[in-house]
């Protein structure tokens, strides 16, 4: 029989039969190794799946011979990569801020948006009046889109609840949408997001209360398996963020943050402090931030969308190179400040905007990405062991894929080793 935990619902069985398939014909499959430390290419290369699982890849004729039982699946010339891992979504939340962008676009700051009832508090309450079901289903069409644009596992966090009863609801209905779909979910407790209007001058008290009954609710339950917090100016300062997170890291959290994003605040310092497995945004971060990253081993993740939304600039690729961290590249898909469906659009527009190369983005946007949600050893590359979540691509050559706008598709997508029917998610209603 097979298990999977309540408590991790990316490890629940997401594939149908189990399958022995060799896929050959490929004009090249292309991954991380297992480390992640460089992108292998098998020029017309192979691949065999079996059990769910990668079992080998390389040469087709060595394959061919070595398993010739295996069901042959041909790639008709097409690319094949890793499933891609979308590592920071916020995509449970009703209604959209299309109204706010505007706003923004004529010049309103997002503080001064906020503050004048939009922003957070504004998606809160839309969210709220979302029945559950209804809530639950728009997040499982959501995941269907994303696994139907070639992401095989995805980050999923709260926030949109802020007062702690409806971060649990929140959390609840992300478990129940994860166990619909054949995607890998992880779900984060976004916690520190906003003030609750409940909250409004009772700060300090906030704070405590997810620190210590919130925390424990969600440990006890088994319902994240990270938590989160928004550092900044506009949200929560070093020492709530730091009080919440020490807290989280003793229950045994992975702990993330949304560090540095509108001004250098000191979320990356404590990030790096708290052993972090990500640091999130980085838009106003120097170069001093990111060496801390890397001697930490925390992954900072790039979110193009959010800084193209609010107009700032992201950092360039030769100062994170000389920094020695890993970065990924994450959709950040908010309706405040990044409403990007497309994980693969937002490495297109990183590779332009950073200047990154093609083997860069696919390390961010698979390895990377992978250890920034500690699913490193599983997922975000095809070498043996490793889940059989694979895409075949709509082109030819890794050079492709940061190439395209808008963003090259997936022709097929491989769960543990089977091709699922992708949905025929242009149909839903949008987004
Ligand atoms: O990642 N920075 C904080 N959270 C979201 C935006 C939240 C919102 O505006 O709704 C982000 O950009
Ligand atoms: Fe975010």
């Amino acid at each position: 029989m097979t298990y999977w935990s309540a408590h991790d619902p990316s490890s629940k069985p997401v594939a149908g039969r189990s399958a022995y398939l060799i896929l050959h014909n490929t004009s090249e499959v292309v991954t991380p190794d297992a480390e992640g430390r460089e992108v292998l290419r098998y020029p017309k290369g192979a691949i065999v799946f079996r059990d769910g699982r990668v079992l080998e890849v390389g040469s087709v004729v060595e394959l061919t011979k070595r398993h010739p039982d295996a069901r042959p699946l041909n790639a008709n010339g097409k690319l094949v990569t890793p499933g891609l891992v979308d590592c920071h979504t916020h995509m449970i939340f009703g209604g959209n801020r299309a109204a706010e962008f505007q706003m923004k676009l004529a010049g309103k700051p997002y503080a001064e948006i906020a503050k004048a009832g939009g922003g957070i508090r504004s998606t809160v309450k839309a969210t709220g009046a979302v029945k559950d079901e209804v809530l639950e289903k728009q997040l499982a069409n959501r995941l269907e889109r994303w696994r139907a644009n070639g992401c095989t596992t995805v980050e999923v966090k709260s926030g949109y609840g802020l007062a702690p009863r409806r971060e649990l609801r929140l959390l609840e209905l992300m478990g129940g949408a994860a166990i619909r779909v054949p995607v890998r979910v992880h779900r984060t407790a976004l916690l520190l997001h906003a003030l609750p209007e409940e909250f409004d001058g009772k700060r300090a008290e906030y704070v405590e209360e997810v620190r210590t009954t919130l925390l424990s609710e969600i440990h006890r339950r088994g319902m994240a398996g990270a938590i989160d917090v928004f550092c900044d100016p506009v949200a929560f300062t070093v020492e709530e963020c730091r009080a919440v997170l020490t807290r989280a890291v003793e229950l045994g959290f992975a702990i993330k943050l949304h560090a540095e994003q509108m001004e250098r605040f000191g979320g990356a310092k404590l990030a790096a402090e708290l052993g972090a497995r990500s640091a999130d945004h980085l838009e106003s971060a120097v170069e001093e931030d990111w060496k801390a990253l890397a001697e930490a081993g925390t992954v900072g993740v790039l979110l193009p969308a959010a800084a193209l939304t609010l107009r700032q600039k992201l950092p360039d690729a030769g100062m994170i190179r000389a920094s020695g961290a890993r970065f990924a590249i994450a959709t950040d898909f908010n309706p405040g400040t990044a409403p990007a469906q497309s994980l693969m659009e937002c490495g297109a527009l990183a590779a332009r905007l950073c200047g990154f190369t093609a083997e860069e983005v696919l390390l961010a946007l698979t390895w990377n990405a992978a250890k920034a949600l500690g699913a490193e050893a599983e997922v975000g590359h095809l070498t043996p062991g490793a889940w059989g979540d694979a895409v075949m691509w709509e082109c030819e050559t890794l050079e492709e894929m940061p190439y395209w706008m808008p963003a090259v598709r997936p022709d097929t997508v491989f769960m543990r080793g089977a091709d699922l029917a992708l949905p025929s998610v242009e149909r839903r209603v949008w987004p």
